[in-house]
């Protein structure tokens, strides 16, 4: 970059300007929160933040021999020369520098010969257009990046950030699932940190795989545009990341207990029978989902008034009898010019268009479908509207998913556009955001039209999604392996900002067994969102279709977790106070002791339960 030619101020802002005429700014959000970027057009707007929580701003800049020094009321930032920017605490410890080593490159071999039996033959590329490289320590350990595979630690994995709906098996390497949350937490003999790279297009995390000592994070588009957060703790660490991207807001009582579902309870006979198992097997159950089948031939904001004859009757005498209905919402609108809400969308322009002006055409479950342009305010508050239909049947919560957004026949295309509130979006700009704005707009919609804090829950997130939304980690299956995997993953959830979490109990694909059931459910009774689900053709997996014995341990875990909702209900009022999650690694409450560092079969329930089930 060269040298610092010129540097201004404001209140809470430094500009600086090299050499090379290029421009970094370093904004300061709070104490321990800045953001460091170079400048681009409509800067100030983040899908994942809301309002930015300015909290103390106060800084001292002064010039060095080595460029200029920024201190805040908590750090100390170094902005070199070069561009280098390293952070330090205010008794110049280090906290994070630059990795300015050489970055390994491979011997690139010829992998074609893998195609031949299947093998993926797609090696991974590290020349991207903008990069963020941190130092990584021997001791460092990684956290966070949202719902993963593998293991608690990140350390030596490499990701991608690009919303994926991949219903085969996720196994430990696979570079994406369904969120892309692209916040890191680094532990190690040092203070605790936090980078967040604010960038919706697709992104790279290379933590230390291509090279130990190095932490690439990076894209080939969108914004440099990162916030780091440090802090004396982990706590501190992820309580300023929720400050600056929200907090899950306290929810219902109900929504923390027991929910059911299955893909799908076909019919109103099949509902009822489902309820009156509940009552008669004396199992506790708030909440009983209905999936795609309840609809009119898949048509969002409809139902089928045949197979579930009288509905809102249904819902009400239910609801006398304790349970909640949720519904599955998806994107996709069918393509059919009979159908209210396909055709008040193409009047009003509410759907996305091919870069020639053409409502885009797709597949999901509908057969042909288009895809809602959630970019839009208008377009939101209009699908907000929407939900009136769902609420005014009795539903109490509303289910998103599909929202990455899936597609049968192949990808949409990068340069599909999505009509914004100030520019048109390609499709490769808002991918990673698409489900957040979908929840976002569900949230609104349940909230006017219900009066009661929303229940939602979403597939697909971005950094932030957690203001409007809970989620599951999608279509896991019936095998130990991810039973095991649910606890890192959940935990990680909760540490990247999101804690009403949970995966499908009983394992979604596959076949489960009696003793894969008993042992999930002694999982799935400690963490925050509690739904057995499972795909169609899959063996059912309701408490009692297994044996007696099955039955007995189900019946008395799920009575243990409504023991425990007036606990866990506090634990959400922690959050909301301090970002705290809810199901936590043992590393979040003894981070001092190296042995919890890289824990993956216990967990914590606040700091007063420890879970350490047979997995
Ligand atoms: C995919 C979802 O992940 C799953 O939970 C749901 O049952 C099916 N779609 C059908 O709606």
């Amino acid at each position: 970059m060269g040298r610092i030619i010129n540097y201004k101020s404001n209140e809470n802002e430094v500009y600086v300007e090299f050499e090379n005429g290029k421009k970094l700014n370093i904004e300061i959000i709070d104490g321990g929160i800045v953001r460091i970027y170079e400048p681009y057009p409509n800067s100030d707007f983040s899908f994942a933040i809301s309002e930015k929580p300015l909290g103390n701003v106060s800084y001292k800049i002064n010039k060095t021999h080595y460029g200029i020094k920024i201190l805040t009321s908590y750090l100390t930032i170094r902005v070199h020369d070069d561009g280098e920017v390293n952070f330090y605490d205010l008794n110049d410890a280090l906290i994070c520098k630059e990795f300015k080593g050489q970055r390994v490159s491979k011997d690139k071999e010829d992998l074609s010969i893998l195609a031949l039996e299947g093998h993926d033959a797609n090696e991974q590329d590290n020349s991207h257009n903008i990069s963020i490289l941190k130092h990584i320590n021997q001791d460092d350990v990684f956290y966070g990046l949202g719902d993963k595979t593998g293991f608690l630690n990140k350390k030596s994995y490499y990701y991608e950030m690009w919303n994926t709906d991949d219903p085969k098996p996720h196994v430990d390497c696979y570079k994406s699932l369904y969120k892309s949350i692209p916040f890191i937490i680094c532990h190690g003999n040092h203070k605790p940190y936090g980078i967040f790279f604010d960038n919706t297009y697709k992104t790279f995390f290379d933590i230390g795989k291509e090279n130990e000592y190095c932490l690439a994070i990076e894209a080939d588009e969108g914004p440099y545009n990162y916030y780091f957060f440090a802090g004396d703790t982990i706590k501190d660490v992820i309580g300023l990341y929720t400050k600056l991207t929200g907090r899950c807001p306290l929810p219902q009582l109900w929504t923390l207990g027991y929910h059911q579902s299955r893909w799908s309870y076909e019919n109103k006979e099949e509902l009822l029978e489902l309820t009156n198992n509940f009552r008669k097997y004396e199992i506790p159950c708030d909440t009983i989902h209905l999936d795609i089948d309840y609809m009119d031939g898949y048509r969002v904001f409809t139902y089928d008034d045949v197979k579930f004859k009288d509905m809102p009757n249904i819902i009400d005498s239910l609801s006398k009898d304790g349970f909640k209905i949720v519904t599955i919402i998806d994107p996709g609108v069918k393509v059919d010019k009979d159908y209210s809400i396909y055709k008040v969308g193409v009047e009003n322009n509410r759907f996305a268009k091919t870069p020639e002006g053409e409502i885009y055409v797709n597949e999901v479950w509908p057969g042909e479908s288009v895809y809602p342009t959630f970019t839009n305010e208008d377009t939101r508050n209009w699908w907000a509207q929407n939900t009136k239909f769902i609420t005014s049947l009795g539903v109490k919560g509303i289910w998103n998913d599909m929202n990455e957004p899936a597609s049968f026949k192949g990808p949409l295309p990068d340069d599909i556009l999505f009509r914004g509130d100030h520019k048109n979006y390609q499709h490769k700009e808002i991918h990673n955001v698409y489900g957040h704005l979908m929840a976002k707009a569900t949230y609104e919609g349940l909230k006017k039209h219900t009066g009661k804090r929303p229940f939602v829950i979403t597939r697909a997130c971005y950094a932030g999604s957690q203001k409007y939304t809970t989620a599951w980690t999608g279509d896991n299956h019936s095998i130990w392996a991810h039973l095991q995997m649910a606890i890192p993953q959940l935990c990680n959830l909760g540490l990247s900002g999101m804690p009403f979490v949970g995966t499908d109990v009983g394992g979604f694909g596959s076949d489960c067994t009696s003793e894969l059931l008993i042992r999930w459910v002694q999982v799935g009774c400690f963490s925050p969102l509690f739904r057995n689900h499972a795909a169609k053709g899959t063996r059912r997996q309701e408490p009692w279709t297994f044996d007696q014995q099955c039955l007995d341990i189900y019946r008395k875990y799920v009575g243990l977790r409504y023991a425990l909702l007036p606990y866990i209900y506090d634990l959400f009022v922690e959050h909301q106070n301090n970002g705290a999650p809810v199901m936590r690694p043992l590393m979040y409450n003894f981070e001092n002791d190296k042995n919890t560092w890289e824990l993956n079969d216990e967990f914590m329930v606040g700091d007063k339960i420890l879970v350490a089930p047979i997995i």
